[in-house]
């Protein structure tokens, strides 16, 4: 059951939002699939696209992915599986987003509708960065990150892999966030925070 149509790995919420961004940048429904791996919804159309079956039924070597789930440990272990068997992932840009042609965003990243990405920051694989995020200028946003929507790195951010930016959080110039670190909804995040850290309120405090 191989596909020779582009692949959105994931049915959920997060996944719809993906194939949003798609089918309005003008792409047509009939060129993408999605995947997901519980069978009960296999045959299911969502937003006039189905969801044909799971990721290692439709993708070999060859086939272009995308992985769009929203929790950053699953996103990377798919995307990471899929790269093994010879997929080829692709980043996707919603066309309201703003981002910088000195800006560079790595495969299999998602920018979402009205997000800024300013020149020279780095945005490295399996990223999202949600609705009305921005990242300013010169930042660099590790691998299967997620800047939910609303939040905003200001210049010179250093996030480290894996990290979750939550909905409307701010971080401060050249503040650094270690690997996996958890910035809560609303944080105003002032201080260097260390890897696996959870942060929470204004000013933000590790809990
Ligand atoms: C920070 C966060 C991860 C904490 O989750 P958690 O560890 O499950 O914490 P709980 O929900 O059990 O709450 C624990 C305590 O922290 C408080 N709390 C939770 N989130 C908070 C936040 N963002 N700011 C301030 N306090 C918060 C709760 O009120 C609770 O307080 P209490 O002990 O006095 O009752 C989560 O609340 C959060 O902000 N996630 C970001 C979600 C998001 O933006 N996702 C993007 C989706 S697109």
């Amino acid at each position: 059951m191989v596909t020779d149509k582009w692949v959105v790995v994931g049915a959920g919420g997060h996944a719809r939002v993906v194939m949003d961004a798609l089918l309005f940048s003008g792409d047509i429904q009939n060129s993408y699939v999605f995947a997901d791996d519980d069978v009960a919804l296999h045959g299911v159309e969502m937003l006039g696209v189905t969801v044909l079956g799971s990721s290692t039924q439709l993708i070999q070597h060859g086939t272009r992915f995308h992985v769009a789930v929203g929790a950053n440990r699953t996103r990377e272990m798919l995307f990471s599986a899929l790269v093994d068997i010879g997929g080829l992932p692709f980043a996707v840009t919603h066309s309201s987003a703003c981002v910088s042609q000195f800006a560079k965003v790595a495969a299999g990243s998602f920018i979402a509708a009205q997000a800024v990405v300013a020149p020279t920051s780095v945005i490295g694989m399996g990223v999202i960065v949600n609705h009305s995020a921005v990242v300013d200028h010169d930042c660099r946003v590790g691998d299967f990150s997620h800047i939910a929507p609303g939040a905003t790195l200001a210049g010179g951010v250093v996030l480290g892999r894996g990290v979750l930016v939550g909905a409307g959080a701010r971080l401060l110039p050249g503040i650094t966030i270690g690997a996996e670190a958890v910035i809560g909804a609303g944080a105003v995040v002032t201080a260097n925070v260390g890897p696996h850290a959870k942060v929470l309120g204004v000013p933000g405090r590790v809990v």
